[in-house]
This record gives C-alpha cells, sequence and structure tokens, in this order.
C-alpha cells in the first residue's frame, strides 16, 4: 500500500507520519523547498508532543519519505490524501478552497493507475464532488474515485487522537474506494475503532457538525458562567453535575475566555456561511460564533474591572498566551484579544508562555517577555492567566503574593480554588464563582488575630 499526502502542514504530517506507523508506504509532499528539507531530516516544524519521535522512527524505518515533485508522489500511490490549507476567505469567512482544486488538478496529471483521491481538509459539504469534477476535467479519462475522509485530531494530543480515535470517518459510495480505505485504516479495524461508512456529504457535514457542536457546548457554559456570576452560583458545580447526566458528558464544559485555534472559529464561522448559502441557516452556530467573538472583548472588560475600572499605567502580568496548553499555536487565541485591549486602555503588559512566546510576537508588540511567571508577577499590579498550562496550576502562591505589587489575581481558567485564595489575601477574580475581595480576607485576618 502507497499513499500520498499532499501538504505537510498540522493535519498532513501528523497523518503521514501515523499511516507510516500503520506499515504504509507513505510520501508527503509540500511547496515549501525548506520545509521538505527539513523534514527530511526529522525536524518538526510544529509543536505537537510525540510526533518528533514517531517521525524520526518512521524515516528510519524507510516508510516515509518527503518531496516537493508532486507527480512522483502520486505516480504509483494507491491513495493520495489533499491536506492542504483552507483558511477562512476575508471577505465572508467562507473556506477559501483555492489550495484543494489546485493540488486536484495537478494529482489528476500525475496519477496512474486507479487512484482514491481522499479529501483530508476540513471542506465544506460539496467539496468531494467539486474536487471530482475539477479531477475529470483535467484528465477526463482517469480511473479514479474522490472521498471524504475528514479528521478530529487535537492539537497537543493529535498523535494519540489519529492512532486512538472516538471513530473514523469515511465518505464514498465506490466500494473499490471504501476497500483502499479499509486497507489504509486496517490496524484501527484490528482494534474495533468504529468506521462509520457513508456518504461524502454526510462526512463533510459530520466535521462541521462536531466542531460546532463542541464549540456551541463551550459558548453554552460560558453563558451560564455569566449567570452564575450575577446569581451567586458557581459554574464549576453546575458544569460537574450537568455532566454526571450521561447523555450530556462532563468534556467541554470547561468554563474559560472563549474558545480560539485554528479550527473552532474557522468552522463555525464556515458552517454558519454553507447555512446561509443552501437556505438552511445554523442560526445556533451564527449565534456561538457571536457570542464567543464578545466573550473574548468581554474577558479585557473583566480584568479592566478588577482595578475598578481603570488600568492606565498599571503593570498587568499576562500567563498563558497560546489558545489552549500543550501548543505553540495563537491563533485566535484570547490573548490576542485580550493583550491589546489593556494596552490600549493604557496597561503596561508583561507576559509568559511556556511555548508561545515567538508565535505571539508575530501578532503582538509591546509586550515585556519574562523568563518565567515569577518574574511576570514580579511588581506587577496583577496576574492573569489565560491559559491553563500545567506550571500554572502549581504555583508557588505566597511568593507570588509576596511580589506583586497588589495582590491581584485574574484567573480565566478557574485552576485555582477561591477559598484557598481568599486565605492568601488576594483579591481573586475568576469565571462563573463569587469573586473574592482580598481586602476582605486581610481584615478576617485582622479581626481573628
Ligand atoms: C479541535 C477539535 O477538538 C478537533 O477534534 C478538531 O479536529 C480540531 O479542532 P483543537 O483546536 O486542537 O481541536 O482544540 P480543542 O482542544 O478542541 O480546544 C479548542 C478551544 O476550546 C480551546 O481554545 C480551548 O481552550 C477551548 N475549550 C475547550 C474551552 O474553553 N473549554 C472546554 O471545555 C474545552
Amino acid at each position: 500500500m502507497k499513499i500520498a499526502m499532499i501538504g505537510t502542514g498540522y493535519v498532513g504530517l501528523v497523518s503521514g507520519t501515523c499511516f507510516a506507523e500503520f506499515g504504509i508506504n507513505v510520501t508527503c509532499v509540500d511547496i515549501d523547498k525548506d520545509k521538505i528539507k527539513r523534514l527530511k531530516k526529522g525536524e518538526v516544524p510544529i509543536y505537537e508532543p510525540g510526533l518528533e519521535d514517531l517521525l524520526e522512527r518512521q524515516i528510519k524505518s524507510g516508510r516515509i519519505n518527503f518531496t516537493t515533485d508532486l507527480k512522483s508522489a502520486v505516480a504509483d500511490a494507491d491513495a493520495v490524501f489533499i491536506a492542504v490549507g483552507t483558511p477562512p476567505r476575508v471577505e465572508d469567512g467562507h473556506a477559501d478552497l483555492t489550495y484543494v482544486h489546485e493540488a486536484a488538478r495537478q494529482v489528476a496529471q500525475a496519477m496512474t493507475g486507479y487512484t482514491v483521491i481522499v479529501t483530508k481538509s476540513t471542506v465544506p459539504v460539496g467539496t468531494a464532488r467539486e474536487v471530482e469534477k475539477t479531477i475529470r476535467e483535467a484528465n477526463p479519462n482517469g480511473d479514479f474515485d474522490v472521498a471524504s475522509n475528514p479528521e478530529f485530531l487535537r492539537e497537543g494530543a493529535a498523535v494519540n487522537d489519529f492512532m486512538r480515535p472516538d471513530r473514523v470517518i469515511v465518505g464514498t459510495s465506490s466500494e473499490r474506494a471504501q476497500k483502499v480505505l479499509q486497507e489504509v485504516y486496517r490496524p484501527l479495524f484490528l482494534n474495533e475503532t468504529p468506521i462509520v461508512f457513508t456518504t461524502r456529504e454526510s462526512a463533510e457535514i459530520i466535521k462541521y457538525a462536531a466542531n460546532a457542536f463542541l464549540a456551541t457546548k463551550i459558548t453554552f457554559i460560558n453563558e451560564i458562567a455569566n449567570l452564575c456570576e450575577k446569581a451567586n452560583g458557581d459554574v464549576q458545580t453546575v458544569a460537574r453535575a450537568l455532566g454526571l447526566d450521561g447523555r450530556i458528558s462532563p468534556k467541554f464544559l470547561h468554563a474559560g475566555p472563549g474558545y480560539g485555534g485554528s479550527c473552532f472559529p474557522k468552522d463555525t464561522l464556515a458552517l454558519a456561511q454553507t447555512g446561509q448559502l443552501l437556505d438552511a441557516r445554523q442560526t445556533l452556530v451564527e449565534a456561538v460564533v457571536e457570542s464567543n467573538a464578545n466573550r473574548q472583548r468581554a474577558m479585557a472588560q473583566k480584568i479592566i474591572d478588577a482595578f475598578g475600572g481603570d488600568v492606565n499605567g498599571k503593570r498587568i502580568g499576562i500567563l498563558g498566551t497560546a489558545f489552549k496548553p500543550n501548543t505553540d499555536d495563537v491563533r485566535e487565541s484570547p490573548s490576542l484579544v485580550i493583550i491589546p485591549i489593556l494596552q490600549e486602555a493604557g496597561a503596561d503588559i508583561s507576559a509568559y508562555d511556556p511555548a508561545a512566546i515567538e508565535q505571539t510576537k508575530r501578532y503582538i508588540t509591546a509586550v515585556d517577555w519574562k523568563k518565567d511567571p515569577y518574574a511576570v508577577a514580579d511588581k506587577a499590579d496583577a496576574l492573569v492567566i489565560i491559559t491553563e498550562w500545567n506550571e500554572f496550576r502549581a504555583l508557588d502562591l505566597r511568593k507570588i503574593s509576596e511580589i506583586l505589587k497588589e495582590k491581584r489575581l485574574i484567573d480565566l481558567r478557574n485552576i485555582y480554588k477561591p477559598s484557598e485564595m481568599e486565605a492568601l489575601g488576594f483579591h481573586y477574580v475568576s469565571i462563573g464563582r463569587p469573586e473574592v475581595k482580598g481586602q476582605k480576607a486581610v481584615l478576617k485576618e485582622v479581626s481573628a488575630g
């Protein structure tokens, strides 16, 4: 079995490397010469735990190759996966399919013998059909099928997600294509991973529906957190109790500063666009998109409110700029919305992230970058946790409280307990939980003494 993977971005690289681990001969193709050169040496251009070791093993085994020559990679491949980027179009947020169709045209010219072309990038419903048209036009006599096989990889857990998926979705009505893809996913078949064979259209919709559902779940609990704040509830308890209902499940019910990343924001927007285009408006998803954008901005206001409404001249220390832990990705991260609003309001920002500093610098300037959380806290008027990296979960809070100029901690991920923060005399602001006023805590200590 031989496959070609077009595009060595996040999805292509992880999938290609994992397919090689399955025992398949994989050739990864990219137009970026420099990237291919680095990949050949085993250098992984993205931050993804476990990927570099796996790649090194596959390079040694000879099962994975990298090239810029699409033609040679595709010529003798049984299946060709298209995993190129589908960024949102600036004008309307619709997924830009230019790269997908360009890849399809090149594959059409290069393929020999029966070939299954698989769309792996997240693409709007109807794309596999369009890709088939593109290929047919470019190579009217070609022997091929186009199938849809969306991925569900989470950044930071992508290798594990690929190797142990909850399910694999294969969209095709061709038996020949089904056989080839069954062979590609043989190791997963053997360990009884549910494999859903369906039409291409359903496969394409499944991917968007899954991401939009998860984004909706997060947005739901974020709005419930707002209610808790007004009505003296505790969103942690509410979420836990909701999650105990087997029909709801506890996952993706963590209230926070709003979802970010390269998938949820892009895919919710694209689904809303498709709904409008096909006259089946996704009003719920439209509301989720709006609510999440408002939320990221509201988080900046929450920080300003913790100062009584004015942060001019204040030094605010930020912990975490990545959109979530275990990644250096800052795309659509709440930090990119929050930090500029605080700067605009006159605050001086110092910050630290275990992996994403260089990436953040591409989007945000005038930040005083520090080497660790304590340097960020030193003489700051407040410390703000935006990303729940593990190393922020066990801070020496006593030390932090001593080096902060003002004992103010705004925890946008609820990683600390209000009672502990109260005991330490912090003015502690978190999400969907009663606020702890440091002053009161100190007074209590005094009166107790
Ligand atoms: C997501 C999907 O999980 C994956 O299946 C898909 O293929 C790509 O998009 P990813 O973008 O890597 O993966 O991140 P994920 O772990 O899903 O988190 C997305 C965002 O939601 C992050 O900003 C995270 O902080 C936020 N989130 C997640 C919450 O705010 N609360 C939660 O309970 C869960």
